[in-house]
């Protein structure tokens, strides 16, 4: 069983790299990370989150089905964004406000090696930017403003020590 990376883990501030085989071991790793997200009552999880450093994420928002995304790409972002209170399994405890873009279209394959295209909105397109930031090594805290963000560092340290 894999477990979550937490923040000051090496591995989730590294790039991940694109998946070239869909192989019973890529639908073994899916099912491996839908099961870590749900154990930690999560609504997405990337790879990376569990040492593993590829373009993968899971995301089951309430009352959508689970969905995976192997090779994603961001094709376009709306010019409307809003701010939401996020969280993160690799930062437990901490939520705050991040502002993202409202809606953004997707291009992804599924676990199958088949190819689509969403158009996200919502609580969808919000966790499928913050997990394809994963991706990139970027964590959710890296969005907030400085002030904010060194706040809230703080709080997790005090939290976690
Ligand atoms: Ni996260």
């Amino acid at each position: 069983m894999y477990d979550i990376k937490t923040l000051g883990a090496d591995v989730l501030r590294e790039p991940a790299s694109d998946v070239t085989a869909f192989d019973p071991e890529l639908k073994r790793l899916v099912s491996e990370m839908f099961m870590v997200m749900k154990r930690g009552d999560g609504i997405g999880l990337a790879a990376p989150q569990i040492g593993i450093l590829k373009n993968i994420f899971v995301v089951h928002v309430n009352g959508d089905t689970p969905r995976v995304f192997v090779n994603p790409e961001i094709l376009e972002t709306s010019m409307e964004q809003s701010p939401y209170e996020e969280g993160c399994l690799s930062v437990p405890g901490i939520y705050a406000e991040v502002t993202r873009p409202d809606r953004v279209r997707v291009q992804a394959y599924n676990e199958e090696g088949k190819r689509f295209t969403i158009d996200a909105g919502g609580l969808l397109a919000r966790v499928v930017q913050h997990e394809y930031d994963h991706l990139r090594g970027v964590l959710f805290v890296d969005r907030l403003p400085e002030g904010k963000r060194e706040r809230v560092l703080r709080m997790y340290k005090k939290r976690h020590r």
